[in-house]
């Protein structure tokens, strides 16, 4: 037996286990058998295939669950799709009370989950425990809440239906919740699929359901591997899809719902970027590496698996890191003083071990402690990689393991652009004693959640989710239940829309276009009556430039008769206005007071050329005069609206249960795709292009393809109106040509597109690539003229991404 001394000594410390027997007992009441739920009871398998849960910690097989086919997915989304009505018609008052009783009946039994949760995916009980459980527990109370304010904080907005959510394993029951707490309190119902590694925690919380009476079918969950997911994703009753999983799998469901209609959020991978600066307290940095990477054992989609470090510190760092990670326990997960548990499972663990020798072969250089890991179940070692290349496999895949990249940096100039040297934008942590620079690089890194002198703390008031290939959309908080509404006025567009203004005949009609050969400047047709030859080109980056193609199109007006000529926009124009809209980033930081200002100037201006405009659309197809004119005051009413907005459009600071500020900051995507409807050229142009202006966007347009000659003419507006050059780019041409090189386009941030049925589906398909965040109208119009429809805070919405800056406080 050891002296005391000794333990001293050595630090060493015997097992503490967390007993089992509470879940092994819940397992044993059901036989390790497991049904689906569906429509409030656990349905016997109508289908006979099943697969074996395991227990990561030795691989044993814990429980056999059902293979859900198409007869379980389609009975789940019929009882989802019958109980919706009255579960969205309660008052928010009765919903939240059920949200309610869910927190208080898991907080319960959280032990039970927690014991549950680590068995079936091999994470610590010390974070089940004191981590993922309470978590859960504050999503559903938080929650509640939402139910009861629904009314009055989301005036305007209905629930969307039926949601398909589809959940990864790494954090079983916090995903889960992350998922059905808003889509509930919304007044959604729901058919969730959890992950094949881990089933067991949402069939579980099935049964607390059922002992809270929740109303049958509101909640279905249902069992099974990928195959599963996918008749879930396909499934035509589905209006809503909330993913989280890989950016693959993410993208193949992007496309399998192009053009359905299909409500879509998507939370994917990370390589995020743990920055260090030489003044930061290197002890807590050490801590904070410890929960950034080694928690959950790296499998955290924003896990800071990216260490960037100054130059001058480097060395001192990492030689602290290794003392760190000699002393770091792996093993029994459901032992209480373990601070690494097992891997999900063999295959995640092989995918680890490949990313590693990929590493070694690379030339990077590999730590590992000098210790072993237990040989049954499925562990792997804290790996740390130092000398690595900015552009190597392992600082660029995501490992999803307890695998830290290290690379170092000069200046703070230089650490924002490697933290940004990624496809992905998911997460990023900040560590120095100075709070200016932490809250001046803060916004200038690309990821959704930026923790200073912090990492990997979450709450259900504050949003969480991705910029770039991580995905878009946010989970918790305010700007999470958007995700989970839609605008009322959605369902009643298409109303009082000749059948000529229609955006679905746009296709046929544009492509029956008339070119005419030639440099449009040098074709000697005299389009403005005046002698002088005003034939327009596009206006990329300030300026009017010749169309790529050299070709012009004629432009009629309502009876048909030749009006005017456009240049034919192509795909290397498009890439050439993305260009000037990238290097015009400076306006993404200019002054709200600016952009206003600028936005009040156009108003001014288009105001001191009314007639003219009016003149211009008095003759597009269907505009009588006066229509004309109406269209041109309520586009100068428009732009006064947005720069009323311009500088009130603000974020939050969320309250959240720690000491900590949590800004939500609401910023522009960058560059901006906007593709503009045939109908009401004028007015729907300013309504889609003043709010994205409005907050800091950099625009490529596509304005009216069947009257563009009042965008050409706006031209001159954005000359005389201080519109800095690059800002708003224009290119004339076929929307169905340009807006699919725009969604193909990885430098375009978010697109908009109200256009034709078909030109929706192509461009939500064609945008996968990157991920793009994507509004588009599939095929339905739009009353420019009605405000509620037109205008207001979906607009300003959709033109930004929430960041969430977590900036602690106190000593
Ligand atoms: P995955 O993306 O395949 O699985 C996530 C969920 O999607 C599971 O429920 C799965 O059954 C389902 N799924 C798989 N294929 C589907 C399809 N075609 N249609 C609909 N649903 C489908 O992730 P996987 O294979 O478990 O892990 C692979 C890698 O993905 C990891 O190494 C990691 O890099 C990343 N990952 C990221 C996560 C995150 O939180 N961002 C979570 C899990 C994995």
């Amino acid at each position: 037996m050891s002296t005391v001394r000794e333990i001293f000594e050595t630090m060493e410390y015997g097992p503490a286990p967390e007993a089992p027997d509470l879940a092994l007992g819940w397992l044993k009441k059901h036989q390790n058998r497991f049904h689906p739920f569906i429509g409030g009871r656990f349905k016997d398998a109508l289908n006979a295939q099943t697969f074996a849960s395991t227990n990561p910690r030795n691989g044993k097989p814990i429980a056999t669950v059902t293979q859900c086919g198409q007869a379980e997915v389609d009975a789940a989304v019929a009882a989802a799709a019958a109980a919706f009505p009255q579960w969205s018609a309660l008052s928010g008052h009765i919903r939240s009370r059920y949200l309610y009783a869910i927190a208080r009946q898991i907080q319960k039994h959280s032990r039970l989950f927690a014991v549950l949760e680590t068995l079936d995916n091999g994470k610590p009980i010390r974070e089940s425990r004191d981590i993922d459980i309470p978590l859960v527990v504050r999503h559903f109370y938080h929650h509640a809440g939402w139910a009861q304010l629904l009314v009055d904080e989301f005036p305007g907005y209905e629930p969307i239906g039926v949601c398909g959510q589809i959940i990864p394993w790494n954090f079983p029951l916090l995903m889960l919740a992350w998922k059905i707490a808003p889509a509930l309190a919304a007044g959604n119902t729901v058919v969730l699929k959890p992950a094949e590694f881990t089933s067991l925690t949402a069939l579980l919380f099935a049964e607390v359901l059922q002992q809270i009476h929740l109303p049958a079918g509101v909640v279905n969950i249902i069992t099974g591997d990928g195959s599963t997911g996918e008749l879930l994703v396909k499934h035509p009753e589905i209006q809503k899809l909330a993913f989280t999983g890989s950016t693959e799998v993410g993208r193949i469901i992007r496309q399998a719902t192009a053009g359905t209609g299909k409500k879509l959020s998507l939370e994917l991978g990370g390589k995020s970027a743990f920055i260090v600066f030489d003044d930061a307290d290197l002890d807590s940095v050490v801590e904070g590496v410890v929960d950034a990477i080694w928690f959950n054992q790296g499998q955290v989609c924003c896990a800071g698996s990216r260490l960037l470090v100054q130059e001058g510190i480097a060395q001192r760092l990492e030689q602290k890191l290794r003392v760190r990670m000699e002393s770091l326990r792996v093993g029994d997960p459901l032992d209480k003083a373990i601070d690494i548990g097992a891997i999900v499972a063999p295959i995640q663990l092989q995918r680890i071990e490949k990313l590693v020798e990929e590493g070694k072969a690379e030339g990077a250089t590999c730590w590992q402690p000098s210790w072993a890991v237990p040989q049954e179940g499925y562990f792997y070692p804290p790996t740390l990689f130092t000398n690595v290349e900015p552009a190597a496999q392992i600082a660029q895949v995501e490992i999803f393991g307890p695998v830290l990249v290290s690379m170092t940096f000069r200046t703070p100039s230089e650490a924002i652009e490697l933290a940004n040297n990624t496809v992905y934008g998911l997460a990023a942590s900040i560590w120095t004693e100075n709070v200016n620079l932490a809250l001046d690089v803060a916004p200038k890194l690309k990821a959704g959640v930026v923790w200073v002198n912090s990492t990997n703390v979450f709450d259900a008031a504050s949003g969480f989710g991705g910029y770039r290939e991580s995905g878009f959309g946010r989970e918790g908080g305010k700007e999470g239940m958007y995700e989970y509404l839609v605008p009322s006025w959605e369902g009643h567009v298409n109303a009082g829309l000749s059948d000529d203004a229609k955006p679905e005949n746009a296709d046929s009609t544009v492509r029956s276009v008339e070119l005419i050969p030639g440099p449009s400047a040098d074709s000697g047709v005299d389009s403005s009556g005046t002698g002088i030859d005003r034939s327009p080109k596009l206006y990329i980056g300030g300026k009017q430039v010749r169309p790529d193609s050299g070709y012009s199109f004629a432009i009629k007006d309502g009876s048909g008769n030749y009006c005017g000529e456009v240049g034919l926009g192509n795909r290397k124009d498009i890439r050439n206005a993305v260009e000037a809209a990238h290097k015009a980033a400076s306006w993404s930081r200019a002054t709200a007071h600016l952009r206003a200002q600028i936005l009040y100037y156009l108003a001014e201006n288009l105001a001191t050329r009314a007639e003219e405009f009016a003149d211009r659309l008095a003759v597009s197809p269907g505009h009588s005069r006066e229509q004309a004119e109406r269209e041109v005051t309520k586009s100068i009413e428009r732009l006064f609206y947005y720069a009323a907005w311009a500088d009130k459009y603000d974020g939050q600071v969320h309250p959240v249960p720690f000491r900590n500020i949590t800004l939500a900051m609401p910023e522009p995507w960058g560059t901006l795709g906007i593709v503009c409807p045939a109908e009401s050229p004028l007015l729907s142009f300013i309504s889609l292009v003043a709010p994205a202006f409005a907050l800091g966007n950099r625009l490529v347009v596509v304005p009216s393809w069947r009257y563009p000659l009042v965008i050409t003419d706006f031209y001159q507006v954005l000359d005389t109106s201080d519109v800095p050059g690059g800002v708003i780019n224009l290119v004339t041409g076929d929307p169905n040509e340009l807006g699919r090189v725009l969604a193909q386009h990885d430098d375009v941030a978010a697109l908009w597109c109200v256009g034709a049925k078909a030109l929706s589906e192509d461009i939500e398909r064609d945008s996968s690539g990157n991920v793009k965040s994507t509004w588009v109208n599939f095929g339905k119009g739009r009353d420019w003229f009605d405000d509620r429809q037109a205008q207001g805070r979906e607009y300003l919405r959709r033109a930004t991404q929430i960041k969430n800056i977590w900036v602690p406080y106190g000593e």
